[in-house]
């Protein structure tokens, strides 16, 4: 892609302390996070933006981000009743601190403060970090636009792909 991504390594070590918790993740990292069986979570929450992987946020975001449809970053997301507990459960399930949370996921969990609920993937520690390389001129591209367009960069994210050679960053 015409730029060379600096080492993980040197990030941490630069990055110091702040970076430790992610220093041993493989650079060539699949990336991939577990997405729920069926086809609710694409349905009703990938209408209006990427259908983001539960593996993103710790489960108490999810939670009050579930609780809080009617007014969701402005808009009105709600959903029936059964459907938002049939998402709550696949989003609780799959959360960054759920039960079968990898490494990574893990870590993007140990990136948000104990006390904190984000309800932007794009707001946490493990974000900013990952994405510390990418131009922010990049972000600003027509094609992009925003941070939250993850599908913008990273092809297959519907499918919780994000490994880093599969992204591809529009003109
Ligand atoms: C009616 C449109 C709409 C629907 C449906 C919708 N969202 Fe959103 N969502 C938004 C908007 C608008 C934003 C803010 C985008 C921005 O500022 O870049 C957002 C942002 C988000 C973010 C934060 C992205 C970031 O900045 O890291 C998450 C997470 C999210 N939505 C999850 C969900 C989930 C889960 C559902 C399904 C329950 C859902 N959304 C359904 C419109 C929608
Ligand atoms: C402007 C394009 C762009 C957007 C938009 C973007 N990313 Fe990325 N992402 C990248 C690049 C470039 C890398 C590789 C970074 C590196 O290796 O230094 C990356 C790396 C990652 C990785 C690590 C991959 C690996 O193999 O270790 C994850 C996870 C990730 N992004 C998640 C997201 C999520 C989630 C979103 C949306 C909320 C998002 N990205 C939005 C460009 C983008």
């Amino acid at each position: 892609m015409g730029v060379t991504w600096k080492n993980l390594a040197i990030l941490c070590a630069t990055l110091g302390l702040a970076g430790a918790w992610i220093a041993n993740a493989p650079a060539d990292d699949e990336a991939v996070f577990p997405m729920p069986r069926g086809k609710t979570l694409v349905s009703e929450c990938g209408g209006c933006h990427t259908t983001y992987a539960p593996g993103l946020l710790p489960a108490r975001s999810w939670r009050r981000m579930l609780s809080e449809l009617g007014n969701h970053f402005g808009e009105d997301a709600s959903v029936q009743e059964p459907v938002r507990l049939a998402l709550l459960k696949d989003l609780e399930d799959m959360a960054a601190d759920g039960a079968f949370a990898d490494l990574r996921m893990r870590r993007i969990a140990a990136s948000v403060p104990a006390a904190a609920t984000p309800q932007r993937i794009t707001e946490t520690a493990y974000f900013r970090y990952i994405h510390d390389e990418v131009p922010r001129e990049f972000w600003q591209r027509k094609a992009i636009g925003t941070p939250a367009n993850c599908i913008a960069c990273h092809p297959r994210a519907n499918e919780g792909h994000y490994g880093e050679r599969e992204v591809r960053i529009p003109k």
